[in-house]
């Protein structure tokens, strides 16, 4: 089965698909994105991601490219011919495609929209949250506008690429007072000694996670407090545990951080409970 892609109104080739070179996603990264997990033939959270792809497309005033409910269809049904029961669902809006000028381009000019599905293997995520990973910290120095979903993602791909190097899987955002931000692909979570969920406020210098928001709902279920304050990157080497969150990842715990273990270097029992119990209170809806 070849893969679809969804560009601007047809589904072709995944191989084929292209958009034209005066995209301004593709010169300015005038636009914004979304990925969604799909788990055993259902979209996760759906509600939730385009709620904050309206967000993200109104702080940009880029207008919706086609009405929710198309868009909705749509990923659907890429999702349907790709023949995806596990994975991932890509969707991205630019401002369109007009001759290069920094302002916007005058009305009429209509958004850009590509949609794409990839396969994943559960087991993969599922024996990194067995296993733990390692994350490694980095000066944040992204612009103050991180809480919009754009494809404008250099630092973040430099962070990444950074961790990659130092054989870890993720690279957390500091600020210039030592607190932790966000991962290059993820949002930063800690357990205190006494067993508190904290995650920094999403009011300032994290994108709100839709993983992150569904996680406070599962930490209701298990009777977990979640606080919501920064903490610093010593008080996460030090935590009980230490995990991140993501469509990606759902919930992945964090065994090493710059070379220090956290606790005994074994995936906590907290997080290893939130991500049993993900499942079972995300939105699913049928991929198709
Ligand atoms: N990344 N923070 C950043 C900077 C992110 O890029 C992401 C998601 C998150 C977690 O958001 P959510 O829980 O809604 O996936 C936090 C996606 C997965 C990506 O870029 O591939």
């Amino acid at each position: 089965m070849p893969r679809i892609a969804y560009v601007n109104g047809r589904y072709v080739r995944h191989a084929d698909a292209a958009v034209h070179i005066e995209d301004r996603g593709y010169q300015f990264a005038d636009g914004v994105y979304e990925v969604c997990e799909i788990s055993g033939g259902f979209i996760m959270d759906m509600t939730r991601h385009l709620d904050r792809l309206d967000r993200s497309l109104r702080e940009l005033k880029i207008d919706w490219p086609l009405h929710r409910r198309a868009l909705e269809f749509v990923m659907r049904e890429v999702v349907r011919r790709n023949g995806v029961r596990d994975g991932l669902v890509y969707l991205q809006v630019t401002r369109g495609v007009a001759p290069r000028d920094h302002a916007f381009p005058p009305p009429g000019i209509r958004p850009a929209l590509v949609v794409t599905a990839k396969r994943v293997a559960p087991h993969i995520a599922a024996m990194r949250a067995e296993s733990g990973v390692k994350v490694i910290t980095v000066p944040e120095n992204r612009w103050e506008r991180v809480d919009i979903k754009t494809v404008g993602l250099l630092p973040n791909v430099l962070a990444k690429q950074k961790a990659r190097e130092e054989g870890a899987a993720e690279a957390w955002f500091v600020d210039n007072e030592g607190f932790v931000t966000e991962g290059s692909s993820t949002n930063a979570w800690i357990v205190t000694a006494d067993g508190k969920l904290v995650t920094r406020p999403a009011e300032l210098g994290i994108l709100r996670g839709v993983t992150r928001t569904t996680l406070m709902d599962v930490a209701a279920k298990l009777n977990l407090d979640v606080q919501e304050r920064a903490f610093l990157v010593e008080e996460a080497k030090g935590a009980r545990e230490a995990f991140i969150t993501s469509a990606t990842s759902v919930v992945t715990p964090v065994v090493e951080i710059d070379g220090q273990t956290v606790a005994n270097g074994r995936p906590g029992s907290v997080a290893l409970s939130l991500r049993q119990a993900f499942f079972d209170v995300a939105e699913k809806l049928p991929a198709c």
